[in-house]
């Protein structure tokens, strides 16, 4: 079933032009921030940051490696058991790398959190955050986030490659869903 069809309406919250833009700034500053690496290990998690990494990655201007990881989420009844399962891994060995994870939503935390323990315990050389959105308002678990794309308010958005049941990935701007009164 869809849920993206008949008078729902996707309001624009970020426009495509808005989100080249902070692309290009946030990419000029990542460059600026790895003076030596030898090369950059970029890890997008999946699914939700493909198309922010694939456009990241081609404006930065250093030698870059890029791996994936996809995780899965899921809660029991209280937020405090809150658990990551890795659904898939990397395949890079990033024990002395510099890394840098690339995620599409940080709204609790608590994703992000567990990845960056599980790749803690790997021994990269560093490792530092870059997301596209951020949902402070959302916050339950401290990150250290090193970029941002663009806070935003809570509200559930889709486009840019992030979706609402599968739906809404390829839109090119970001927006949210205002369901049609039924
Ligand atoms: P967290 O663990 O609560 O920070 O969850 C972050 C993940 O939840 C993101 O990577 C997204 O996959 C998903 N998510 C959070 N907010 C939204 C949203 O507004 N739209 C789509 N996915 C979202
Ligand atoms: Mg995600």
């Amino acid at each position: 079933m869809s849920v993206l069809t008949g008078d729902d309406h996707v309001e624009i919250l970020i426009s495509e032009t808005e989100i080249t833009a902070r692309v290009n700034q946030l990419a000029k500053q990542i460059s600026e921030s790895y003076p030596d690496t030898e090369q950059l290990v970029v890890v997008g998690l999946l699914r939700g940051s493909f198309i922010f990494i694939a456009d990241l990655v081609r404006r930065l201007n250093l030698p870059v490696e890029v791996d994936f990881m996809t995780v899965s989420s899921y809660g029991d009844s209280t937020v405090s058991s809150r658990q990551v399962k890795i659904l898939k891994d990397l395949e890079t060995n990033i024990h002395n790398r510099d890394v840098l994870v690339v995620e599409d939503i940080i709204d609790t935390g608590y994703t992000l959190a567990q990845v960056l323990k599980i790749m803690q315990t790997r021994g990269p050389s560093s490792l530092s955050v870059c997301t596209l959105l951020n949902k402070p308002s959302r916050r339950e678990v401290e990150v250290d986030i090193r970029w941002t794309g663009f806070d935003i308010p809570d509200e559930f958005v889709i486009g840019y490659g992030i979706d609402y049941a599968q739906q809404g990935r390829n839109l090119p701007h970001i927006g949210f869903v205002q369901k049609s009164a039924q």
